[in-house]
């Protein structure tokens, strides 16, 4: 591994078996691993013993201070020789700031390379018997956040008309945007599906119609990923079986 070196490595949505092989590798090489809160203690258990960890994530109202505060200690530490793993949830690009972090490095003259991780947007409703893409039902999907920057809001005519929507970090505002979504002509009996910590032993699932999430009925705890559109009607083909919560 090259020294004074930038990792952005993706650590997928919590099961380590979902870590890709290059990620488990760099992880055993490194010297100190920056990590972020939804980074599993499963997948830390995989890294070198010996690295220097260093928790670094954030909790709201405090993302811009702390935003700075991790630029300039992954600087510190490259400069100082050390190779760097910084760890986030997912994939680094979706989501995650990996692009800003890769600026600021790049315009300070800091190696990066990007490990590219599984993202939860992906991976958590394929696990729920839910694919993205499907002939007859979706062909194209928007991932979206359902947070944006200190006050501002989503620009939902963007994305009403897509086939399949994913929204990241959309629970507290569900009923807000199930609203918007049926004001700009979404069906109010479209199904939609929560998967709330995806991929540990405390998963949730929880399927409802866009107008119940609407109505303020569906109980929702963060993190989740929320699928809306036809696809979600495929979870009881491919999971037949499977025990969820339901709320129409
Ligand atoms: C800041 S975004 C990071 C996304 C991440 N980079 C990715 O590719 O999965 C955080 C959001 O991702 C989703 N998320 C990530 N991991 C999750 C998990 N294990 N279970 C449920 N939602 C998850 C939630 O919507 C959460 O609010």
């Amino acid at each position: 591994m090259d020294k004074g070196k930038v990792w952005l490595v993706g650590a997928g949505p919590g099961d380590p078996g979902l870590l890709t092989l290059k990620a488990f590798q760099v992880l055993q090489e490194a010297e100190v691993i920056l990590y972020d809160r939804l980074v599993s203690e499963d997948v830390l258990k995989l890294a070198n013993p010996a690295a220097e960890r260093i928790y670094v994530g954030k909790h709201e109202g405090e993302q811009h201070r702390r935003q700075e505060e991790i630029l300039y200690l992954m600087l510190r530490l490259a400069h100082g020789g050390r190779n760097v793993v910084r760890l986030k949830g997912g994939d680094p690009m979706v989501f995650g700031r990996g692009g800003e972090e890769w600026r600021f490095l790049q315009e300070h003259g800091v190696p990066v390379e990007v490990v590219p991780g599984v993202s939860s947007a992906i991976a958590l409703p394929a696990l729920a018997g839910i694919p993205l893409t499907c002939r007859g039902y979706s062909s194209g999907f928007a991932v979206v956040s359902g947070h944006c920057r200190e006050g501002e809001k989503q620009d939902w005519s963007r994305y009403a008309r897509a086939e399949t929507l994913v929204v990241l970090m959309g629970v507290k505002e569900r009923s807000w945007i199930a609203g918007t979504l049926l004001d700009l002509g979404r069906e109010p009996q479209e199904p939609v599906c929560f998967i709330e910590k995806g991929t540990t032993p405390e998963e949730r699932v929880v399927e409802a119609t866009l107008a119940a999430v609407a109505r303020g009925k569906v109980e929702v705890l963060p993190p989740a990923v929320w699928v809306i559109g036809k696809v979600v009607a495929l979870r009881q083909i491919l999971l037949p079986a499977r025990e969820g919560c339901h709320v129409r």
